[in-house]
């Protein structure tokens, strides 16, 4: 049933036909059950490391709607087997990244690759001693969730000379540096989705309730705007397009405030504290770059005793379990679904690909999916 409308839901939106090689036949696993982990503390160690053990497994019976091509179906990675794969996650205590590496190590693992994953604390510097670690024990593949995405240079050129591919995700390396890539022959590519479209989404969610945002009806929609890390081109995009989806959408809008929360909850939730102690009845909407924020803003909110939906209108982005609860029970407007399985297995081919030899297109994108009351519950039980 989670299966079909996996396929269903992804098929439609996933954009990485970019990538060569198809069809096989996907396979169950013995571990194919993912945890949504934002509720679950994230792991202390820095190193994790698993093998795939399920060369048994099972075949699945839907596997003739299913491409190996970076498949957001498939339960197993295919071309991945007996590889040694490090993978390098920019923070464990970040939500999303936690749903995002435990599909990543699940759907490697089952594919048949020997997996080690490490955290990066958030720390550039520690993890650029991983990634060297991973370099001299000799790693056929490394994928990448940079600290800080203007360390994919030096990054880059490291895995370059000891002649590892490397596949970046969720942090985007700007244009200069992925068209380097192409000139200088290297073997690099990024995985992600285009956060231009999920802060459009955001924008677009908020036009479709009955005021567009303006509820006080003054003819200006005034919001406090939740940014992620700003470094993070997603923090940028999001805060950007949102609010360019409003003006494009015809509203005039009003910025009442704007602070980094640095995807954080307890960080979101002190910012809209304040903004709703300072500003008072004049905010309308809160945009938050992620919904870990989000839930913060929302603690806020009732704290304030302001009721979303009829007061004031809450956005957020990525589809936690908890959001999307809230949004089947109207306590926040919307979210978008940011594809950690789609994403994930984009990754995972990517990582096959070039371990089988292949050049890859510099960027392999997966759409978003705008998420509010009418289609939640579907997508509540996709990530369940
Ligand atoms: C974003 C996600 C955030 C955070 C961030 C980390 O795509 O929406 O919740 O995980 O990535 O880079």
């Amino acid at each position: 049933m989670k299966k079909r409308l996996l396929s269903v839901l992804l098929s439609t939106t996933m954009i990485a036909a970019v990538l060569a090689g198809c069809g096989s036949t996907a396979s169950s696993s013995s571990q194919d059950t993912t945890t949504p982990a934002e509720e679950t503390p994230a792991d202390d160690g820095a190193t994790d490391t698993t093998t795939g053990d399920d060369a048994n497994a099972e075949t699945d019976t839907n596997a003739g709607t299913d491409t190996a091509a970076a498949d957001g179906t498939a339960d197993a990675a295919t071309g991945v087997e007996g590889l040694d794969i490090g993978v390098c996650i920019y923070n464990f205590a970040d939500n999303f990244m936690t749903l995002y590496r435990t599909e990543l190590e699940r759907y490697l693992t089952a594919g048949g690759a020997s997996v080690t994953i490490t955290d990066g604390k958030n720390d550039q510097a520690e993890q650029t001693n991983q990634i060297q670690n991973f370099i001299t024990e000799g790693v056929d593949v490394l994928i990448v969730n940079l600290v800080q995405s203007s360390a994919a240079e030096q990054i880059t050129d490291q895995c370059a000379a000891a002649n590892i591919p490397v596949v970046f995700i969720n942090r985007e390396p700007d244009d200069a540096e992925k068209e380097r890539w192409t000139t200088e022959g290297i073997k690099a590519t990024y995985v992600g989705a285009d956060a231009r479209q999920s802060g459009t989404f955001q924008g677009e969610i908020l036009l479709a309730t009955p005021n567009k945002g303006d509820i006080n009806g003054d003819g200006k929609v005034s919001y406090v705007m939740v940014q992620g890390d700003p470094e993070n081109v997603d923090a940028q995009y999001r805060t950007e397009f949102s609010i360019k989806a409003l003006t494009d959408g015809g509203m005039t809008v009003e910025e009442l405030d704007k602070q980094r929360g640095d995807w954080d909850q307890a960080r979101g939730q002190e910012i809209v504290a304040n903004a709703l102690t300072n500003q008072g009845d004049a905010v309308e909407v809160v945009f938050c770059n992620n919904d870990a924020m989000a839930l913060g803003a929302l603690q806020a909110i009732e704290t304030a005793g302001r009721v979303v939906g009829e007061d004031i209108y809450l956005l957020g982005v990525d589809a936690l379990t908890e959001a999307l609860q809230n949004v089947i029970d109207g306590k926040m407007t919307g979210t978008v679904f940011n594809d950690h399985f789609g994403q994930s297995h984009a990754a995972a081919q990517a990582a096959a690909d070039f371990a089988a030899g292949k050049d890859l297109e510099t960027l392999i994108g997966v759409d978003y999916i705008k998420v509010t009351q009418e289609n939640a519950q579907e997508i509540l039980d996709l990530v369940q």
